[in-house]
């Protein structure tokens, strides 16, 4: 296809149709300009494809549901990652897929999203890390991938409407960078924009959002999307760098394009622009088509081994875990016989077939099987409890699946609270007073607050962990698999701790993100709050041993970056995987940061007695913080602390490294600025204590020490010599041309240098 020349060709109303879908799942078709179509299909954990007449499908093909993205990112496996990646890719290749909609990196702000359980991490960096890995993964495989949702869609609630108010560092360093590693890492053939506005504007049509961050400053070179739905002033959004309007809206936008190119409302090259960026995608769709074969026995077994590698454990009392075959297991609960393993909405697959944990017991060990309670309601019913109860009493240990029903947790709305279903609780809680060590196995989309944790032997965080999950999670029962995963979100004791409380889900149409960036683990890790389990927190049945930490060098420019080296031991008797991580924390002071934050994870296969090293590079971005003033990432010089550890709440070992050479800008200087800002900018240092050493003398009377002098005046704006010391206007203003000719003096002669 020669684009150019098809735009020349195409009248102003074939182009505006060329910006829209058609039907739900469709580009549009050209015949007579040689432009085909080529079809897009949900995702993410899967494929959803629709089939029938074009425009006018109806049916689901059965396909293989894998771990939702709330399992898979607690595998921190990046290769796992790029090879689920890779099957789904076959598949779309074998059912003529061009573009899979997914993967969807939301933040998750707060645990009642409905959505959480499709979205990655609480944290940026293992968000962009795994998304590019999946990305790439299904990319190598010639299929395209649309990140979704664009940006700062974090809650359900007023998802089509509701403005996210967020300030722009905020942005920068939380909600945007998954999206931002994934262009650089990966570069998707498509972006979705979310629905929601973002400080009053709908980022279907926000200009500063689609072209001056995605396209200027990340350089993104390919189409966007509308999410379904998306798109509310059409013309806008071909303004601000939408291309592609999702579903097809019947042309009912087409004559408002044609006018508005007309009255010189919007340029007619911005439409061309979407045209040629839509059309090649259609030519990258088309020219990547091959044959290939769904298998889809194969896909299930290795969405089986992929949720093997995901599951979490969260406790193990006295080594419950692993159960032995000869011991007499009481399973209880609805989702061990109908687990909960994928989430509705968009993203729900008709699945291939479904393993639940019942099904295969018999092969594991000696058992019983109880309901106890409903896997699809929150009723008690007293008939199951009593027989969970009676059949528990003769076991050696109890295994109860617990869960959220479908209806708890959901595309399009969220929950309205972090709890179980009472009925659960209750039986748990009944389950426990017969003293025999109690299991629980959770299936969940979201964290959930779990009142019983210090009563229960065993926590095993199962997620919504695709059709496979029964036989993962009985492996990891009985200990043909070593669990490995690790939480990429915390575990707060309760709803109320967590940081976006008193502002979500938002009024008025508004959801103010007044936690700026302390979301997750940077907020309860630098207010030191209890959490019930910490992000990146996850037990295995082996030990490891950390030792040896190295750093390259202690002091470096943030250019340079430094790598990070640290021994990892299996110190216990079966093999075992474990994640190191690597936070940084920033010491220089030099504006508000958390605590600490991941810029580093590896995940470690060893053998007993094994010992492997865990590298990791860090680069400029993993010391910076986003300056709004200077419109760049910073990274102050001064003294940061590297910390490696096996979750954010154990760190095993720590070094102190110093960025030097980093830009220092001076202070801007007016009467109002203040003396202890001066004094401690290298520019203004010296000369302020000069000139106004004088001054502070006589301010302070000479009767403090030099220590309490500078606490004095550090929040005096020179203008306070003003009214303290009657210093007159021409003095004041004299002060601050001597400091603004010395500044650009200094500047001069490093520039000169
Ligand atoms: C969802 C997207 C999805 C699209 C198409 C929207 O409602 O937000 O994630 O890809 O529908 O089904």
């Amino acid at each position: 296809m020669d684009i150019e020349a098809i735009v020349k060709k195409m009248t102003l109303e074939e182009k505006a149709k060329a910006v829209e879908g058609f039907g739900f799942w469709w580009t549009q078709e050209f015949p007579e300009l040689g432009v085909p179509q080529i079809q897009v299909s949900d995702g993410p954990h899967g494929l959803r494809k629709m089939y029938g007449t074009p425009g006018k499908e109806s049916e689901t093909i059965t396909a293989v549901c894998f771990p939702a993205a709330c399992a898979t990112a607690c595998s921190f496996d990046t290769e796992l990652l790029s090879e689920i990646g890779h099957a789904i890719g076959k598949e779309c290749q074998a059912e003529d897929v061009a573009v899979i909609l997914g993967p969807a990196v939301n933040i998750k702000r707060s645990p009642l999203c409905g959505r959480n359980f499709e979205y990655i991490s609480e944290d940026p960096y293992v968000a962009g890390k795994l998304a590019s890995a999946i990305i790439n993964g299904v990319q190598a495989e010639d299929v395209g991938t649309s990140i979704k949702h664009f940006a700062a869609n974090n809650q359900e609630f007023e998802r089509m409407y509701g403005s996210s108010e967020v300030d722009e560092r905020t942005l920068r360093e939380i909600y945007l960078p998954a999206f931002e590693m994934a262009v650089k890492e990966a570069d998707p053939w498509t972006f979705m924009c979310s629905y929601n506005r973002i400080n009053g504007t709908y980022s279907s049509e926000n200009p500063w959002l689609l072209n001056d961050v995605l396209r200027k400053d990340w350089g993104y070179k390919g189409m966007v999307m509308s999410d379904w739905g998306a798109v509310s002033d059409r013309v806008a959004g071909i303004a601000a760098g939408l291309d592609l309007e999702m579903p097809g809206s019947d042309c009912v936008n087409v004559e408002r394009i044609c006018k508005a190119v007309q009255d010189g409302e919007l340029e007619e090259e911005a439409l061309d622009t979407a045209v040629k960026n839509v059309l090649r995608l259609v030519q990258r769709g088309i020219e990547n088509r091959r044959d290939e074969v769904f298998d889809h026995e194969k896909d299930h077994k290795f969405a089986t081994e992929a949720e093997k590698e995901c599951i979490v454990l969260l406790k193990n009392e006295g080594k419950v875990l692993p159960l032995a075959k000869e011991e007499k297991v009481a399973l209880i609960g609805g989702f061990a016989e109908n687990p909960r393993y994928q989430g509705g909405g968009s993203s729900h697959i008709e699945s291939f077939k479904v393993v639940s944990a019942l099904s295969l017991a018999e092969k594991y060990g000696t058992f019983t099987y109880n309901r106890g309670f409903s896997e699809k309601e929150d009723v008690v019913d007293e008939k199951l409890q009593q027989e969970a109860l009676d059949a528990a009493k003769d076991a050696d240990k109890i295994v109860v699946f617990a869960g959220l029903p479908d209806v708890f947790e959901s595309e399009g709305y969220d929950r309205e609270h972090m709890k179980l279903p009472a009925c659960q609780n209750l039986l748990i809680n009944q389950l426990v007073r017969t003293g025999k060590p109690v299991i629980v196995v959770l299936h969940n989309g979201s964290p959930v607050e779990l009142p019983w944790a210090d009563d229960v032997a065993g926590i095993v965080e199962a997620y919504l962990g695709g059709e496979g999950v029964g036989e993962a999670v009985m492996d990891v029962l009985y200990g043909n698999v070593n669990p490995s995963g690790k939480l990429a979100e915390s575990f707060p004791i309760k709803l109320q701790d967590n940081p976006s409380y008193l502002n979500f889900p938002g009024s008025e149409h508004k959801v103010k993100y007044a936690e700026g960036l302390f979301v997750g683990y940077r907020y309860y890790d630098t207010k030191q709050m209890d959490v019930r389990f910490p992000f990146g927190y996850g037990l295995s049945y082996t030990e490891f041993r950390y030792s040896n930490l190295r750093v390259s060098r202690d002091s470096f420019t943030a250019d340079e970056g430094v790598t990070v080296t640290v021994d990892v031991t299996n110190i216990g008797d079966r093999a075992g995987k474990e994640v190191v991580q690597l936070y940084v924390a920033d010491k220089t002071g030099s504006t508000i940061r958390p605590v600490h934050e991941l810029k580093g994870f590896c995940k470690l296969a060893l053998e007993p007695g094994e010992t492997k090293t865990a590298t990791f590079t860090l680069d400029k971005r993993s010391f910076a913080w986003y300056d709004v003033e200077q419109g760049d990432w910073y990274a102050p010089n001064g003294l940061y602390t590297v910390e490696v550890g096996s979750s954010s709440r154990d760190i095993q070992y720590t070094a102190d490294v110093r960025i030097v050479g980093s830009m220092v800008k001076p202070p801007v200087i007016s009467p109002d600025t203040q003396i202890g800002e001066l004094l401690e900018n290298p520019y203004t240092k010296e000369y302020t204590m000069e000139c106004l050493k004088p001054y502070i003398d006589k301010y302070t009377h000479g009767h403090s020490s030099d220590e309490m002098i500078m606490a004095l005046v550090r929040f005096m704006p020179i203008r306070g010599f003003r009214s303290f010391l009657y210093l007159s206007n021409e003095e004041v203003d004299s002060i601050c041309e001597g400091l603004k000719k010395n500044i650009e003096e200094q500047m001069k002669q490093e520039n000169d240098a």
